[in-house]
């Protein structure tokens, strides 16, 4: 068994296989596009007589904090073969690309999780609940107009992948900087439809919607989206319902910063209708991603919180240390630090037995910071504990809009 980097005359095939055996790939067509995405991004495998059997691809990015923005990297793929699970292969992979990023100057790292407890192991933890909307365009509140929208097919990728990069980006908000994985998921879809407007300078693709249609009455699935203004957003919705007339059911994930249930007409009335139906109208809640920091310092020296702030030590526990080879220079975030937030923070090594002490998880850290949950909900559910009043103050200054990464991967 070798751990080693991906070698594409060397491993595409059998990473091929992995996805196949994985189910994430059903046939030749869709295996073409793991050259794109595998030619993205950076890649380490495990191999058993010299082939791939477990691959964790990574990818470089951006994750919006407030008005700063951090470096990403994103745990893009995570597969093991049928003959190599319970190996460990996942986990020592996953923390070595985790020591990779760090090394690279990521701040964060961030993946959309097969289940919850695997990557809790290397530090990972559990980001905001996201809302999935099942609603029936027809039942649309919206009455502005909208023009008739360019067609947009798998051979836009390079606009799609731009205009992503350009939507309006909240709290959280993620950019992968690879187009080749957008090109692949693009491929990915079945049963594809874009649809979009190109009003960006020089006449580039400004907003849009992606998705898979199904049938002649849905349900349709909404897998990307972009938009730059409150026009833009509301064009979209206006050409949404337009289908109306013909699509019963569309499934979107919540348009970030916006309370879609808003925008619906009779909301439970319609739900009690439909209930148990292929066209259910109902909103779930679901938190599928993770995050961790990888890089401290730079995620204090980005923090800006309002008030005057709170100093405390910092007691940190990094379970990804248990996972990394001895010869990992990088060996997590386990130590002894003093925090101060406030308009600026910082993060130093040491204590300070004058200040009040936080004990925490990486995890459960992590969630605090990104303004996943506060401070008084992780102490109950987490691995984070203080003093009362200590957590008092971590309330007061942790007043965060949800964060939403607005990019699956
Ligand atoms: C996810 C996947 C990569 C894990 O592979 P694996 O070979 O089981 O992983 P490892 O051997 O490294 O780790 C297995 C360990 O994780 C644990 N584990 C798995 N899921 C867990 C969970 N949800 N919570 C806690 N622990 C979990 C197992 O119990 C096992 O623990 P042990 O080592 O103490 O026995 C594999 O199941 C796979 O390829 N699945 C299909 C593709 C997929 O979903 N990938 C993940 C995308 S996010």
């Amino acid at each position: 068994m070798t751990f080693r980097d991906y070698d594409a005359q060397r491993d595409l095939d059998s990473v091929k296989r992995i996805w196949r055996e994985c189910g994430w790939i059903d046939d030749d067509d869709e295996a073409a596009f793991l050259e794109d995405f595998f030619a993205a991004g950076n890649t380490l495998v495990a191999t058993i007589d010299g082939e791939a059997e477990c691959s964790v691809h990574c990818t470089p990015g951006t994750i919006a904090y407030q008005e700063e923005t951090l470096d990403l990297g994103a745990v893009t793929a995570v597969t093991t073969s049928h003959i190599s699970r319970k190996l460990g292969f996942a986990r020592q992979l996953t923390a070595q690309a985790l020591a990779r990023q760090a090394e690279a100057g990521m701040a964060v790292s961030a993946l959309g999780m097969f289940d919850q407890g695997f990557y809790d192991k290397v530090g990972f933890g559990t980001g905001a609940y996201e809302h999935m909307v099942h609603f029936d365009p027809a039942n649309l509140k919206v009455d502005n107009g909208f023009r008739p929208p360019k067609r947009l097919t798998t051979k836009n990728f390079p606009e799609i992948y731009t205009a992503m990069l350009g939507r309006r980006k909240g709290h959280g908000a993620v950019c992968l900087t690879e187009p080749r994985l957008m090109k692949a998921e693009l491929n990915w879809t079945v049963k594809p439809f874009g649809l979009g407007y190109y009003d960006g300078p020089g006449g580039t693709l400004s907003h849009f919607i992606w998705g898979e249609m199904k049938g002649e009455h849905g349900p349709y699935s909404i897998t990307w989206r972009a938009y730059q203004n409150n026009e833009q957003l509301f064009e979209l919705l206006a050409l949404i319902k337009s289908l109306g007339d013909q699509v019963n059911s569309i499934h979107t994930l919540e348009f970030g910063e916006l309370q879609l249930q808003d925008l619906l007409k009779q909301p439970f009335r319609h739900n009690r209708a439909t209930a148990k139906g292929l066209n259910e109208q109902s909103i779930r809640a679901v938190a599928y991603w993770q995050a961790r920091i990888l890089n401290l310092e730079s995620c204090l020296a980005s923090t800006h919180l309002p008030g005057p702030g709170v100093s405390m030590n910092l007691v940190l526990e990094d379970p990804v240390s248990e996972h990394l080879p001895d010869s990992s220079n990088w060996r997590g975030l386990s130590g002894n630090y003093i925090v101060k937030l406030g308009p600026e923070s910082e993060v130093k090594p040491g204590e300070d037995k004058s200040l009040p002490t936080l004990k925490a998880s990486i995890n459960a850290f992590s969630r605090l910071w990104l303004g996943v949950r506060p401070a008084s909900s992780l102490m109950i559910t987490d691995r984070l504990a203080a003093e009362p009043d200590l957590i008092k103050s971590l309330d007061a200054v942790f007043h965060l809009p949800r964060p939403h990464l607005g990019w699956d991967f």
